[in-house]
């Protein structure tokens, strides 16, 4: 058994992701978002892809994350902006894994 500490890319306990919400975590120093949605576990950068703004203070309507800071919209199924539509900004879902009940980036 590891000590959490140990555990390699960490973000956060398996057991303490909430469906629909918005967590938040960092590993080396980089922000990431976690969403699960319809019991799939989406993992992105924090970073918007406009203009940088945080998305962990972003909120999940309709399945979408909401940008707080301009009000862009991202598809939580495929990462497309969906609004506005006229841009071809996506999120990059990251791969992870499990290790010992925790949620780690692969
Ligand atoms: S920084 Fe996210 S919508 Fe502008």
């Amino acid at each position: 058994m590891l000590f959490p500490a140990d555990i390699p890319n960490r973000l956060m306990r398996l057991d303490q992701i909430r469906p629909h919400r918005v967590h938040y975590a960092k590993v080396d120093g980089n922000p990431y978002v976690i969403i699960k949605i319809d019991g799939a576990l989406k993992v992105f950068s924090a970073v918007c892809p406009h203009a940088l703004g945080d998305l962990s203070y972003g909120s999940v309507v309709d399945g979408q994350i909401d940008c707080p800071s301009h009000g862009w919209r991202f598809s939580l199924q495929d990462g497309l902006c969906q609004w506005p539509s006229e841009t071809k900004q996506t999120l990059k879902f990251l791969e992870t894994t499990e290790i010992e009940g925790w949620l780690c980036l692969a």
